[in-house]
């Protein structure tokens, strides 16, 4: 498995690990349609230096994975995090959200940030074992969050 930042040769399958995630869409009931809107990357994202994409890509250099950071200011967001049903549970999510973290301190943030509902088990179970703090936002969602850096928080 290979985790990097995305190149304009991984487009293709890009845009079909994508597709996969609107298959699934039940799971993102509660957020933008056009995060796994394929077009929305293309049109947005995929070529727009404001977003970091990292992919991760199996033996045979398909994506399997992504997850797309936005920073503004001194704060990487998380937009989307996502990895093909088959390849789940091999620390795929894990190292892409290690490596965006990393990413995000190297290039100056202060620290990064995500949101999820509090019903996306996974996702909380994952943030809990990489150690972000979490706070509750009303009934539903939590945000997450990771200080990179010491500094002016
Ligand atoms: C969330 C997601 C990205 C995790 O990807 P993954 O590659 O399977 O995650 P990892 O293998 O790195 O797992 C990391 C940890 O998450 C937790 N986890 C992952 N899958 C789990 C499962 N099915 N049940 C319970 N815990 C799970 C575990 O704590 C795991 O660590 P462990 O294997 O050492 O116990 C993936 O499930 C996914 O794409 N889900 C749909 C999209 C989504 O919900 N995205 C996040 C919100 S935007």
């Amino acid at each position: 498995m290979t985790i990097r930042q995305f190149k304009k040769e991984d487009e293709g399958s890009f845009l079909h690990c994508v597709k996969d995630g609107w298959n699934e869409r039940g799971v993102y009931d509660a957020v933008d349609y056009c995060l796994i809107d394929p077009y929305w990357y293309v049109d947005n994202v995929l070529y727009n230096p404001d977003y970091i994409v990292l992919v991760a890509l199996d033996v045979t250099g398909d994506v399997v994975g992504y997850m797309v950071g936005r920073k503004t200011l001194d704060i990487m967001k998380i937009v989307m995090l996502f990895v093909l049903p088959e390849y789940r549970r091999q620390g795929i999510g894990k190292a892409l959200k290690v490596m965006l973290a990393k990413f995000a301190g190297d290039i100056g943030c202060e620290k990064i940030v995500a949101y999820n509902r509090f019903d996306n088990d996974i996702s909380l179970k994952l943030n809990q074992n990489l150690g972000w703090s979490i706070k509750p936002i009303g009934d539903d969602h939590y945000r997450t969050e990771l200080i990179l850096r010491k500094g002016t928080l």
